[in-house]
């Protein structure tokens, strides 16, 4: 019989210290951030779930590279291994690195997207959909029905409603559709795996109109490790075959290595297409660097080489997905609501359902997130009222898993103290807003409990 317990697949060589607070320290320092968790400094959380991007632990065969960098302006050694990495997996003419995803998909739109264009997804991501309606296009989300039921479980609830997508091109016209993307696995709609079949579906339709299909790929092997295990014909094959059969679908992906890339910062844009790429390297030179470096130092393209390929071991996938589902089903057995199947990387809390007591406009995420640092030391995320205003579809908490960094028993706390707040949820008090920026208001929101402004009031 194979063993249960999830072990890392990997020792340990460097450590970090962790700080332990006291129940009346996060009381004061949560006040002092105006209850809002991006406010705190980060020596004073515990367990960081406030996400998985640029916060995981490098190995020790990327420490080594980043020693091999070579810091050229042009030709740069390390930006050969780096293209020559990423071919090998995504396959594509050209490999343009960027410093982050966010500017490989600014210089994609750019050139790509004007005003009164439309460019479907199965869910946008903020950057993604931000910096389309940045260039005066319209970013359309079209996920499956089912992705909008949270308990509802489904295999690859992160796939794009094909039926939607031909009804929006019949509708509008291929013209003003520069470009489909499919974002791999579906962050805004919960972590969330696309299909091949599905994939394959919307590739089908793009290529009969010529509209190109582009992956915006930041977790793109851990959606290649889910359709191994939930899809028919694809358990033999490995990651990487999978992620290789998907990206030929294509014609490009933006990319953040932030996230499947294993590095702290980094992130690149892939084309087939020759005269788009001519044009985005003219950008790329404009506001993020010469086209072999692109923003990066020659020793982050090397951690991206190696990171992209060790994203794809088998032992390490594993282990990832095994240990977020270890956190989400203990956390379901004990009725604890949250959107199912637990993503690739993330657990998403449904505090709607968590804490029913609590209205809309007393904010039930940032509540609860304010709970789990109060009661455990450990910093969330809320996607929901705070972050999108009257236009939030939900309320949900969500505990990001930065990359080989947490063991499993860092798992076993977070659960131990979720679980201890879930008892006691209706003693928990919704917030009032009391300072807000005009935009991307969650980052700097203040805010205080409900009755300790009615206090304040009377
Ligand atoms: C699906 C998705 N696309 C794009 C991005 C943007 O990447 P970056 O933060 O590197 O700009 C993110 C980051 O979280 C993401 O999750």
């Amino acid at each position: 019989m194979p063993t249960r317990t999830i072990i890392e697949p990997f020792r340990i060589k460097s450590v970090e210290p962790i700080r332990w607070t006291t129940r009346q320290q996060r009381e004061e320092l949560l006040r002092a951030a105006h209850y809002n968790l991006f406010l705190l400094p980060a020596d004073d959380v515990l367990i960081d779930l406030l996400t998985d991007s640029g916060t995981g632990a490098m190995s020790t065969q990327q420490w080594a590279a980043i020693m091999q960098g070579d810091e050229s302006y042009a030709g740069s050694r390390s930006f050969d291994r780096f293209r020559d990495s990423i071919q090998d997996i995504f396959g594509y003419k050209h490999v343009i690195p960027t410093h982050q995803g966010r500017a490989a998909e600014r210089i994609l739109f750019s050139v790509a997207c004007k005003k009164g264009d439309l460019v479907p997804n199965n869910t946008h991501f903020d950057t993604t959909r931000a910096n389309l309606e940045f260039v005066g296009a319209e970013a359309v989300d079209l996920p499956i029905p089912e992705a909008s039921h949270p308990a509802a479980w489904h295999p690859f609830k992160g796939n794009m409603d094909v039926a939607a997508l031909e009804q929006l091109i019949a509708r509008v016209g291929r013209e003003r559709i520069p470009l489909v993307m499919l974002t791999i696995t579906n962050n805004s709609g919960g972590g969330q795996p696309v299909s091949m079949e599905n994939a394959r579906a919307v590739s089908a339709l793009c290529r009969k109109h010529g509209i190109p299909l582009y992956f915006d790929a930041c977790r793109f092997a851990e959606n290649a490790w889910f359709i191994k295990l939930r899809e028919d014909g694809y358990a033999a094959m490995t990651p990487k075959q999978i992620a290789q059969e998907m990206f030929v679908l294509g014609d490009g992906c933006t990319m953040s290595a932030k996230k499947d890339g294993m590095a702290n910062i980094g992130g690149f844009l892939c084309t087939n297409n020759d005269i788009l790429a001519a044009q985005e390297k003219d950008l790329l030179i404009l506001t993020e660097g010469y086209p072999t470096y692109g923003g990066l130092a020659g020793r982050d393209l090397e951690a991206i080489a190696i990171g992209v390929q060790e994203s794809l071991e088998e032992d390490y996938l594993r282990y990832r997905i095994a240990s977020t589902a270890y956190l989400g089903n203990h956390l379901a057995e004990h009725g604890v609501p949250l959107v199912q199947p637990p993503g690739g990387h993330a657990i998403y809390l449904d505090a709607r359902a968590f804490l029913p007591h609590i209205p809309l406009s007393e904010f039930p995420g940032v509540a609860l997130a304010a709970e789990l640092y109060l009661e455990g030391g450990i910093r969330s995320v809320e996607i929901g009222s705070l972050m999108f205003g009257k236009a939030a579809k939900w309320d949900l908490v969500r505990l990001a898993i930065p990359r080989r960094v947490y063991t499993q028993s860092h798992v076993d706390y977070v659960i131990e103290v979720i679980l201890s707040v879930w008892q006691r949820r209706e003693q928990i008090r919704g917030l009032h807003l009391t300072y807000e920026a005009p935009f991307l208001r969650h980052f700097t929101a203040h805010l205080e409990p409900v009755e300790a402004q009615s206090a304040v009031c009377v």
